[in-house]
C-alpha cells in the first residue's frame, strides 16, 4: 500500500480555479493559508480545458496553478480529469452517449454523459490520464491522484447496444455456456430460454417484470463496468506515478449501485463523499452510519473524507443551511469515526453553473462570514488533532452489509414493497447510536472474530460460505441477531427450499412455512408489549426458545422473536418489524448478553467514540443536545489544551477530544 498520510489531518477541498480569473488565484492561496488548508483536489472537471480539441493539450494554466499552490505550501490531490468528457467527444462519437432502459439518450450539457462500456471513451480517457500523469508525476505539489469523480453517480446503468454487447461478454465470463446461464436465470419460466448469446439484452423496458436474475446480473455488471474504469486508470497511473491513488466513493446517502466492497482493493486509500439530508434533524445519525461504513469498506484503516459541505447543498428540494457549530460537529464526527482528512466541495462558491448555490469554504459573501470563520476554526481544530492520525476506531459490534443483498431484496414482485434494505439497518444502527455503542459496518465475508455482537439486517441474499462463517462465529461464543426476510435466496436469487429463512434455518433454529406481510399502516402487538408493522411470518421453533409472540394480527400466538443456543453463543431471530422503542429494548438485551458497553456512558444525543493507537486512546465527544453534559473522563482536551481530571464538561452543541490518561 502506498503511504498517503501526512504529518497531520488533511484539510481542504475541491479547488476549481478554472472557474475564476487568474487574479483570484493568489487570493485563494492566501486565504487557504489563513484557514490552514493543506490539501486541495484540482482538475476534476477540467478535461474540456486541458484538451480543447482531440489530441491537443493545454497545460499552461494548470502548471501555473500547481506552482502557485506549491509555493504556498498547499499539497494537491490531482485529478485524472476524466470525470466528464468535453462536448467534442459526443459530436465525433455519438455512440459514446448513454441510454436509458427505454432507449432515451442522455445528452451532454450536464456531466458524466458517457456510456461506461464505451471503448472510445475508455481510450480517450486513458490518453488524457497518460498526458496528465506524464506531465505532473514529479510535480512537488502532487501527493495523491484522484481517479475520475464519483464513478457511476449519473451513468451507472446504460442500456445502449455497446453496453448490451459488453453485458454479453460479462455473462460469458460468468457462465461459460448458455445452459448455465439459462439455469441461473431460471429461463424455463415465461418462455425465456436463450438459444444464442445474441438474443440476450440488458433488462430494457419490458411489458412486465423482467427476469430477476437478469436484473441482478445487470446490476452486478454495471458496478463492474464502473470499477473497470477505475482499474484501467489506476493500472496506467501505476506505470507513471509514485503517489497513492484513490477515487471518491459515495458510501451512505442511499447510494445503491456501486458495490464499493468489491472496489476497495482497487484504491490505495478509501475516500468518501458525504452530504447530509440537512432537513432531517437526525441527519447526524446518517453521517455516523456512513462514516462507520466507509471505515468498514476500508477494512478498519483510516480513510479520507473527500467531500462534504460547509453549509447548504444545491441539489435537495430545500437546501437547509448549517447552523453555527454544525460544520464543526459534522467534520469532527467523521474524524471520530476514522477519517484522517476532512475535505469539502468546494473551495470557492461558483458564480455560474448548476452548483452556484452550493456552499463552499469561501462563500459568495467572501471571508467575512460565519462560514469562513468556522472554516478557520476547523483548520485550527484539525491542527490540534494531528496526533490522532493513523489511529483506529474501537468497535465491538459489526453490522453486516452487502450491496448485492440490497440489489436483490429491492427487485420487483416481492411479498411487500415495505421491505427495503436499509430500513432495518437504520433501525438497528439508530438503537446502537442511542446506546452510545460504535459499530463497524462490514461485508458478510469479513473476519468477525474480533466482535462480541453481529447484526444481520435483511440479508435476503447470502452466500453459503458466509452463513457457515457466521455459524462458526456463534459456536465459538458470539451473539448474532438476524432480521426477517434474510437467507431467503442464493446468489442466483433462487429460493432456498424447505422453509424460510432458508440459509439461516439451522443457525436460528426456526422454520417458517409462510410469509404474512401486513397491510399498509396495519400494526400488530406482541406479548411483551411491543408493537410492530410491515411483516409477520408463520414461524415454527425448531430448537429455538420463543422470547415473544403476537397477541393479535394474522398470527396470534406465533413467535415473533426467538433465541437459539448454538455452541457457546446464541442466534436471535427478529421475525417482524419492531417499532423504535422495541428495537431499543432488543438492542439493549443483545448488548447486555454480548457484554458490550459504550466507550463512556453518556446521555442520549451525546455521541462518544474512541480512537486507539497502541497504548494511546482519544475520546471524541459530540454534544448534539441543547444542554451542557458532564462525563467521567480524565486526560487532556486537545481542542482547548486544558486538563480534565475526572470530569469533562461539554457545552451544548460543542465537541471535545480528550487524549485519555492511561487507566
Ligand atoms: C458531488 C460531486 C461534486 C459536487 C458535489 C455537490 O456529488 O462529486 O462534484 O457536485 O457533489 O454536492
Ligand atoms: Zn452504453
Amino acid at each position: 500500500m502506498r503511504r498517503w498520510q501526512g504529518d497531520g489531518i488533511h484539510f481542504g477541498g475541491d479547488y476549481n480555479p478554472e472557474q475564476w480569473p487568474e487574479e483570484t488565484w493568489s487570493e485563494d492561496v492566501e486565504l487557504m493559508r489563513r484557514a490552514g488548508v493543506n490539501l486541495v483536489s484540482v482538475g476534476i472537471f477540467s478535461w474540456a480545458l486541458l484538451e480543447p480539441s482531440p489530441g491537443r493539450f493545454e497545460f499552461g494554466w494548470l502548471d501555473r496553478v500547481l506552482d502557485l499552490l506549491h509555493d504556498g505550501g498547499i499539497q494537491v490531490d490531482l485529478a485524472t480529469a476524466t470525470a466528464s468528457p468535453p462536448p467534442w467527444l459526443a459530436r465525433a462519437h455519438p455512440e459514446t452517449l448513454p441510454r436509458r432502459a427505454d432507449g432515451a439518450v442522455l445528452w451532454p450539457g450536464g456531466r458524466q454523459a458517457y456510456c461506461p462500456s464505451s471503448p472510445v471513451f475508455r481510450e480517450r480517457s486513458l490518453e488524457l490520464v497518460r498526458a496528465v500523469a506524464g506531465r505532473y508525476a514529479e510535480h512537488p505539489a502532487v501527493v495523491m491522484w484522484h481517479v475520475s469523480n464519483e464513478l457511476g453517480c449519473h451513468n451507472v446503468h446504460c442500456y445502449c447496444d455497446v453496453s448490451a454487447e459488453a453485458f454479453r461478454g460479462w455473462l460469458r465470463e460468468r457462465y461459460g455456456d448458455l445452459d448455465r446461464l439459462n439455469d441461473a436465470w431460471g429461463t424455463a419460466f415465461w418462455s425465456q430460454r436463450y438459444g444464442d448469446w445474441a438474443e440476450i439484452n440488458p433488462p430494457r423496458t419490458a411489458p412486465t417484470f423482467a427476469n430477476p436474475t437478469q436484473q441482478l446480473d445487470f446490476l452486478r455488471f454495471s458496478s463492474d463496468e464502473q470499477r473497470a474504469q477505475l482499474r484501467a486508470e489506476r493500472a496506467l497511473l501505476k506505470t507513471l506515478v509514485q503517489q497513492p491513488i484513490t477515487t471518491n466513493f459515495m458510501i451512505g446517502m442511499n447510494v445503491k449501485h456501486m458495490d464499493y466492497h468489491s472496489w476497495a482493493p482497487d484504491v490505495d486509500l478509501v475516500s468518501n463523499d458525504h452530504y447530509l439530508t440537512a432537513a432531517d434533524p437526525l441527519a447526524h445519525l446518517g453521517l455516523a452510519l456512513a462514516a462507520d461504513h466507509t471505515r468498514g469498506v476500508a477494512g478498519g484503516d483510516p480513510w479520507l473524507l473527500m467531500e462534504h459541505s460547509t453549509s447548504a447543498v444545491n441539489w435537495q428540494p430545500r437546501n437547509v443551511a448549517k447552523l453555527p457549530g454544525q460544520l464543526r460537529r459534522n467534520s469532527l464526527a467523521h474524524v471520530a469515526r476514522g477519517a484522517d482528512g476532512v475535505l469539502f466541495f468546494q473551495w470557492r462558491a461558483s458564480r455560474a453553473g448548476a452548483e452556484k448555490f452550493h456552499s463552499a469554504l469561501v462563500p459568495h459573501a467572501g471571508p467575512d462570514t460565519k462560514v469562513f470563520r468556522e472554516v478557520c476554526q476547523l483548520g485550527a481544530d484539525l491542527r490540534a488533532l494531528a496526533e490522532v492520525r493513523g489511529s483506529r476506531v474501537d468497535a465491538d459490534v459489526a453490522i453486516l452489509f452487502d450491496w448485492e443483498a440490497w440489489w436483490a431484496v429491492e427487485l420487483d414482485s416481492h411479498p411487500s414493497v415495505d421491505v427495503t434494505y436499509t430500513d432495518r439497518l437504520n433501525a438497528l444502527y439508530g438503537a446502537l447510536w442511542r446506546a452510545g455503542v460504535t459499530a463497524d459496518i462490514v461485508h458478510p465475508s469479513a473476519d468477525l472474530s474480533r466482535y462480541r455482537l453481529v447484526l444481520a439486517p435483511t440479508l435476503y441474499l447470502v452466500r453459503d460460505a458466509d452463513v457457515e462463517a457466521l455459524h462458526r462465529y456463534v459456536e465459538a461464543g458470539g451473539t448474532v441477531a438476524v432480521t426477517y426476510f434474510s437467507g431467503v435466496v442464493d446468489e442466483n436469487d433462487h429460493i432456498r427450499l424447505g422453509g424460510y429463512p432458508g440459509a439461516f434455518r439451522d443457525l436460528l433454529g426456526v422454520r417458517t412455512e409462510e410469509f404474512f406481510p401486513l397491510r399498509a399502516g396495519e400494526q400488530v402487538r406482541l406479548d411483551d408489549g411491543s408493537t410492530a408493522d410491515v411483516w409477520t411470518e408463520w414461524v415454527h421453533p425448531d430448537g429455538a426458545e420463543v422470547l415473544s409472540s403476537y397477541t393479535d394480527g394474522p398470527l396470534p400466538g406465533v413467535p415473533a422473536l426467538t433465541r437459539h443456543r448454538v455452541g457457546d453463543g446464541a442466534a436471535w431471530y427478529v421475525a417482524t418489524r419492531l417499532d423504535e422503542p422495541a428495537t431499543d429494548r432488543l438492542v439493549a438485551r443483545l448488548l447486555d448478553e454480548a457484554g458490550v458497553r459504550p466507550a463512556v456512558p453518556a446521555p442520549t444525543g451525546v455521541e462518544v467514540v474512541r480512537r486507539r493507537d497502541g497504548e494511546r486512546t482519544w475520546l471524541f465527544v459530540l454534544n448534539h443536545t441543547g444542554a451542557q453534559v458532564r462525563l467521567p473522563v480524565a486526560g487532556v482536551e486537545l481542542l482547548t489544551g486544558e486538563r480534565c481530571a475526572g470530569e469533562l464538561a461539554v457545552p451544548a452543541g460543542e465537541v471535545a477530544v480528550v487524549r485519555e490518561d492511561r487507566a
